[in-house]
């Protein structure tokens, strides 16, 4: 590369990710395939509308060679529309969807054409309180779809499950268009058969999961998939557990139709409808670069090897937590049963989740502040941090690196509060930099 800045930025970068360790729920490493897809020449090409949706239930050989009129608005688009098709049929084969939007650029994405495919300007959506684990698409005011449509907010119980009770009475009192179970900061497997019996008594409401952070564990048949319960919809992102690029995916259960024929207002005709809300709804031109890379990274979640992956991170997950816990660390909802821990940080050692953020970012390891359940302090400086395990599991990490890495926390948390020495923060850097040389990233030299 001739740009020595940025070719320069980007090996520090990498050099940050091999001598650090990655403890952010929401990040992965992807594999080589991965990455050299999304660095390909179809970053070139312009495809505006979709592929020919017929025959996707066969072989990958057989759904590349099946041929049929594409619903495309520009030439050119014969190897395209088999990279398309591919990535669509092995989403539906992923997650047991009728169909797949491969589409969205990110998980907001995806969630603001589930919300434009339904509902009108000022319709009621039920969704989880952005304070009490629910994802600023959900309705936080700061957003666009807060402005255009009524949410309405249910919260968590003090032992970290969802109150369902006050989502069924909410449900009963505002006759919502939208019921949205999805999280980004939530430690337990919800009860998809519940929130179904409860949607089942409000008409015309869609069911909506947006599982961005647990995808990888549904493909990895360690977590519900709320497909299996009746949801209409379940919106995702690419990037988090599942391990592919960074981007969205928006799979659905109905009958699938020509998208250029507006189909009536019906839940059957919801992948429709959907197609028709990303594009020309919200997004312009498709990224086949990205949709490359979701087509391989998807290949690699239907292999045996993924299910032992999903089946790791939590394993590392509940480990961790429990080496926490042994270290004076309290947890919200009290461990987890998922890839994610939210430590509520001023109960532990009085301090807040930022300061702790910045002390370990000292050390390499990565983590991000977060709000608790009924935080009262700053959005930026809240009482908690969320961590988890999806990407050092990547790496190979097992459970006797999280007694380890239990340890690096514990001994930040207490310079923090002046019970050790500042000089000791070079001494815990070399320590985690020896580790994170030990496993080295699956993909992606500089
Ligand atoms: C539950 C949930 N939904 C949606 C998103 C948005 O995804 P993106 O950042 O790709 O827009 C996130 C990202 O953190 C998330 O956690």
């Amino acid at each position: 590369m001739t740009d020595k800045i940025v070719a320069n930025l980007i090996k520090a970068e990498y050099q940050r990710q091999c001598e650090g360790l990655e403890l952010i729920p929401s990040e992965n490493y992807v594999s080589q395939q991965v990455l050299d897809s999304m660095a390909s020449v179809l970053t070139n090409k312009y495809s505006e509308g979709y592929p020919n949706f017929a025959a996707l239930d066969g072989s990958d050989d057989a759904v590349v060679d099946a041929t049929g009129a594409d619903f495309r608005y520009y030439g050119g688009q014969e190897n395209v529309n088999k990279i398309e098709r591919l990535a669509i049929a092995r989403a539906r084969r992923l997650f047991r969807a009728d169909h797949a939007n491969v589409q969205p650029h990110s998980g907001a994405q995806a969630n603001n054409a589930v919300y434009h495919a339904w509902l009108e300007p000022g319709d009621t959506v039920l969704a989880m309180d952005l304070g009490h684990g629910g994802h600023l698409t959900h309705g936080a005011a700061v957003t666009q779809s807060a402005r255009i449509y009524h949410f309405v907010n249910y919260h968590t119980r003090a032992d970290g499950d969802i109150d369902y009770d006050e989502l069924a009475r909410l449900a009963q009192e505002h006759r919502p268009k939208i019921i949205l179970v999805g999280y980004s900061a939530f430690t337990k497997l919800p009860d998809f058969a519940r929130v179904v019996e409860i949607g089942r008594q409000v008409s015309q409401c869609l069911l909506m999961a947006d599982m961005a952070h647990v995808a990888g564990l549904i493909a990895g048949d360690v977590h519900p998939n709320p497909l299996d319960f009746g949801f209409h919809v379940m919106t995702t992102t690419t990037h988090k557990t599942l391990r592919g690029p960074r981007g969205g995916l928006i799979l659905s259960k109905g009958k699938v139709s020509n998208p250029l024929r507006r189909p009536e207002y019906r839940l059957e005709n919801i992948p429709t409808l959907i197609d028709r809300a990303v594009f020309p709804g919200t997004q312009g031109g498709p990224l086949e670069h990205v949709i490359a890379a979701k087509a391989v990274a998807f290949h690699e979640a239907l292999q045996p090897e993924f299910k032992d992956y999903a089946r790791r991170v939590v394993a590392n997950a509940k480990s961790l937590a429990i080496a926490l816990q042994e270290r004076g660390f309290q947890l919200i909802g009290g461990g987890t049963e998922n890839h994610l821990i939210l430590i509520n940080m001023i109960e532990s050692y009085g301090i807040d989740g930022k300061t702790f953020e910045r002390s370990l970012d000292k050390i390499g390891l990565t983590l991000n502040a977060n709000a608790i359940p009924n935080d009262t302090r700053k959005a930026f400086e809240p009482s908690g941090v969320r961590l988890g395990t999806p990407a050092l599991t990547t790496r190979g990490l097992s459970p006797a690196e999280m007694e380890q890495i239990a340890d690096w926390l514990q001994k930040c948390a207490e310079i923090c509060v002046g019970r050790r020495d500042v000089a000791e923060y070079a001494v815990l850097r070399e320590e985690v930099r020896a580790l994170a040389l030990r496993f080295p990233l699956p993909g992606g030299a500089a």
